[in-house]
């Protein structure tokens, strides 16, 4: 799929910004603060409905002194089918439309799906095991039409159960029964969906990781699908029930799962230099986009944020070599243009104090 055309109002240094892009490789060039990564945050909220900046939180997403913000997308598919997608806000909740009408969150999402390898992306790899889950989520979302609605229902059924936990007054334990009932059902089904889907992506990891990154041997996958192996998920619950408690919230089920990726030469997270935290987060989110083209027929939009700064020369030759020939939109951002680009073919746009420049293309 590729976006044809991004039209963002009021996000960030954004006032008004009216973007065309083309096909393959699309940079986007500017001083620091110019207004290069909230391009690509914009195409990202179109797909995740969030910004990847820590500090992107929908307060500081709207520009300073506007009343309201919005983004639209054209994306147009492999098949040559034109979705139109945008998300907008004025006060305090997000309105999502789909080609013209009022939509969930959720349609709007699984229209347009962006992959962002950005700085802030080794937390992927050396944050906490919520990133991680939000990661294998996004991608099982993607390729297993049920997991939405299973997802949503668990998380119904866990929000319930933990108001129960936290209740002032004794709870008649049949109360809980109902709801970890639906824990149990959804979460199997969760935890199904989302083995299925890290033994379909294991292969792409090894061909992306493995390519930037060879000098550290086999990829090992581990998954904990949290809570213990052979146990039915609402046994567990019941038993934990005085524990969760005292606690006062759930400590098992499929909202702990947690899953890692090792090396046949670094088998710690803690053995990784902060430079290969950040190739190994860039070939999960490769492999990620490589698996859902092989089973969606089209690659995702691929944002790369400051590809010269987070990686050295040969890494991002290797990154570039990786994606082009794909067929994949890609977007990338950096105070220069980075050196391997300058001899493909690409759409260079200047980025300065908030306007985007009508693009020049160059050709080797
Ligand atoms: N809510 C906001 N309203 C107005 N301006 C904002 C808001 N939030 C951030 N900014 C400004 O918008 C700009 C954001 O730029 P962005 O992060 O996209 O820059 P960049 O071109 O990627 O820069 P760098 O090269 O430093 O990464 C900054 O100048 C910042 O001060
Ligand atoms: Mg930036």
């Amino acid at each position: 799929m590729r976006l044809e055309r991004l039209r963002i109002r009021g996000l960030r240094c954004l006032a008004e910004a009216d973007i065309e892009l083309g096909e393959g490789i699309h940079v986007f060039v500017g001083a620091n603060g110019a207004g290069k990564t909230s391009v690509l945050e914009a195409a990202f909220l179109l797909s995740h409905g969030r910004s990847f900046r820590s500090g992107g939180a929908k307060e500081v997403l709207l520009q300073r002194g506007a009343s309201s913000l919005s983004v639209f997308g054209e994306i147009r598919h492999q098949d040559g089918r034109i979705g139109r997608v945008g998300l907008g806000r004025e006060g305090a909740r997000w309105d999502a439309r789909l080609d013209g009408r009022s939509a969930s969150l959720g349609e709007v999402v699984s229209e347009c799906a962006v992959v962002c390898f950005e700085p802030g992306s080794h937390a992927l790899i050396a944050g906490g095991a919520e990133e991680r889950r939000r990661y294998l989520d996004w991608g099982v979302f993607h390729v297993e039409h049920e997991f939405l609605l299973a997802w949503r229902r668990y998380q119904r059924a866990l929000k319930q159960r933990n108001s129960l936990l936290r209740s002032n007054s004794p709870v008649a334990p049949e109360l809980f029964l109902s709801w970890e009932a639906e824990l149990s059902q959804t979460g199997e089904r969760i935890h199904f969906m989302r083995v299925r889907y890290l033994d379909q992506l294991l292969p792409h990891l090894e061909q992306t990781i493995g390519g930037l990154l060879p000098e550290l041997g086999a990829i090992e996958l581990r998954y904990r699908r949290g809570w213990p192996e052979e146990r039915d998920l609402a046994e567990v619950l019941a038993d934990q029930r005085d524990r969760d408690l005292s606690r006062g919230h759930t400590t098992q089920g499929v909202h702990r799962a947690e899953w890692s990726i090792s090396f046949e030469h670094a088998p710690m997270r803690e053995h990784l230099s902060r430079g290969q935290e950040k190739l190994t987060a860039l070939g999960c989110l490769l492999a990620q986009a490589a698996l859902f083209a092989s089973q969606k027929g089209e690659w995702p939009v691929v944002c790369l944020d400051d590809l010269a700064s987070e990686l050295d020369l040969a890494h991002q030759t290797a990154v570039v070599g990786q994606l082009a020939g794909v067929g994949a939109q890609v977007l990338v951002t950096g105070t220069e243009l980075p050196a391997p680009l300058q001899s493909l073919s690409a759409h260079v746009f200047h980025v300065e104090q908030g306007k985007v420049a009508a693009p020049a293309i160059i050709t080797s």
